[in-house]
């Protein structure tokens, strides 16, 4: 029983998330030859595919290179919303960017709303596509001026929301605001489709194909794996991987962050009343429903942390089945699952040309995790700088902004936070002795007189990894309910024994031996 009274059945073992458990996708080869084509897109995740299929659509040879699985990203681990209401952001971009430049983020994300309907319309898909109304709302006094600010710039802007003192659900709020007509999808089932549709117009998928973070920009673009270094040589590059291949001098690594959140299905013991929820207090709480083998389950997410940063991950989603247990009664929870994304110095999406001078390498990242509509709208932009057409949005999501935005100083704090996360590493003094370890546990330990991370498997086995990160090198944590080392700068993620599960890094940690 829990506090309430509730019977909860406690949380899976192991993380799995619902998309990825329900639906089956295709595999894919690893390039095993040099290759031409006209788009090389690097990622194979919603944005790149849905990119790849917009530029195939206008008859260009394109190719999607995934250093993994398709869709194994944050696509097959988000809470799946596809909304244009992101959070508390409407009047902070009024204050930013201007009432045109907030309007505009409203459209854009409507238009890609659109666009995903319409192609669910197009092919039948199963996916799911469910319309319901999306809410924010706080059950603190204290920031009930925050929204009150959000609803007078929906008003302004002509963006449709109305207040309301209760939700349908039990929460004790202070005032939400709901955003009517938005929709919810399986967003997996959704992408094979949309993938079958990209192979049918000849566009080919290599998986397990990482790409050189070097890229030769001189004539054609040429990139390289970094297995096997077998060539694609391509007119244009979009990088779509969430953290860019290729930096460019466009100093991505100082100019985001990444953050992780947490989500459970539980099966509810009380009816659910429709409505997608967001709650604008700290910690975050995010609740939707789904439907799984003809039973209704309650998606809850939250619980954000930068990476690398949280207190036990396992707490996270402790927090979450108790919050759902109280709310709905849990009767079981069949999934639990959590993935990281990248936020930007001003929360805007970097969407364009890598650099200022690039114009043959394209880039998408920091969507804040609201990838599902914000790919959509992604992949329109970046399919047009290849078919260099105008697109009345591309300005406005410029990675190369910062020259006339004020945000200079963030990115000197932001990257001082990096900074940070780089010393702190190296002089943090905590160390277990790996002999104390019981299975299934990590911690941070000292051999030969270097900062190490030791995990000890079920089977009594140990570990042992240098927990230098090979992306640039800062030290990783581990991450418990994950079974992972995490990386706090730029969110590589590593397996127990060191191989790389999440870029940017390339190279696997360095195994040591725990006898030497
Ligand atoms: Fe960049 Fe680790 S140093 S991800």
């Amino acid at each position: 029983m829990n506090e309430s009274g509730n019977l909860m059945q406690g949380l899976p073992q192991y993380p799995e998330s619902l998309w990825r458990a329900t639906s089956e996708l295709p595999s894919f080869d690893r390039l095993a030859e040099d290759i031409q084509a006209d788009v090389a897109v690097v990622g194979g995740g919603i944005t790149g595919i849905t990119t790849a299929y917009l530029l195939a659509k206008e008859g260009m040879d394109v190719v999607v290179l995934e250093a993994g699985k398709i869709l194994n990203g944050a696509t097959g681990f988000t809470t799946a919303k596809v909304t244009a209401q992101h959070g508390l952001i409407y009047h902070e971009f009024e204050k930013h960017f201007g009432a045109e430049n907030a309007r505009k983020y409203y459209e854009g994300n409507r238009e890609a709303i659109e666009f995903i309907r319409d192609m669910v319309g197009e092919e039948e898909q199963e996916c799911g596509l469910k319309l319901e109304d999306a809410y924010i709302y706080t059950e603190d006094e204290r920031s009930l001026s925050k929204l009150e600010d959000e609803l007078k710039t929906y008003e302004k802007l002509s963006i449709p929301g109305e207040w309301m003192d209760k939700l349908p659900l039990p929460i004790p709020i202070q005032g939400a605001i709901k955003m009517p007509g938005q929709y919810q999808f399986h967003p997996l089932q959704y992408m094979k489709r949309l993938t079958e549709r990209f192979l049918k117009l000849g566009g080919r998928i290599y998986e397990y194909t990482t790409i050189d973070e070097q890229a030769d920009t001189s004539g054609p673009v040429i990139l390289q794996t970094t297995r096997g270094n077998h060539k694609i040589t391509c007119n244009f590059a979009v990088s779509a991987s969430h953290f860019p291949f290729y930096d460019g001098k466009g100093m991505y690594f100082a100019r985001l962050h990444v953050e992780r959140s947490y989500a459970i299905a539980v099966k509810p013991e009380t009816a659910y009343p429709g409505g997608m929820y967001l709650s604008i207090d700290q910690p975050v709480r995010s609740l939707r429903s789904a439907s799984y083998q003809g039973e209704d389950l309650v998606i809850v997410g939250g619980e954000n942390h930068k990476t690398g940063k949280g207190i036990s991950t396992y707490k996270h989603y402790e927090n979450l089945e108790l919050f759902a247990g109280k709310l709905l009664g849990a009767k079981e929870i069949p999934y639990r699952w959590s993935t990281q994304d990248l936020v930007t110095l001003d929360q805007l999406p970097y969407i364009g040309s890598l650099t200022p001078n690039e114009d043959k390498i394209f880039v998408a990242t920091g969507f804040r995790k609201w990838g599902m509509t914000t790919s959509a709208l992604a992949a329109h932009i970046l399919a047009d700088k290849v078919l260099q057409r105008k697109n009345r949005y591309a300005q406005l999501f410029s990675p190369s902004r910062f020259k006339v935005d004020p945000s200079l100083k963030t990115l000197v704090v932001q990257n001082a936070g990096v900074v940070k996360d780089f010393i702190a590493g190296k002089v943090d003094l905590k160390h277990t002795d790996p002999s104390k370890l019981g299975p299934g546990e990590a911690a941070i330990v000292r051999h030969n007189g270097q900062r190490a991370g030791a995990f000890k498997d079920e089977a009594g086995n140990l570990h042992m990894v240098d927990t230098t990160c090979t992306h640039m090198g800062c030290e990783v944590e581990w991450n418990e309910g994950e079974r992972s080392w995490d990386c706090p700068c730029h969110g590589s993620r590593y397996t127990f024994d060191g191989e790389v599960l999440e870029g940017p890094a390339i190279e696997p940690l360095k195994k040591l031996n725990p006898d030497d």
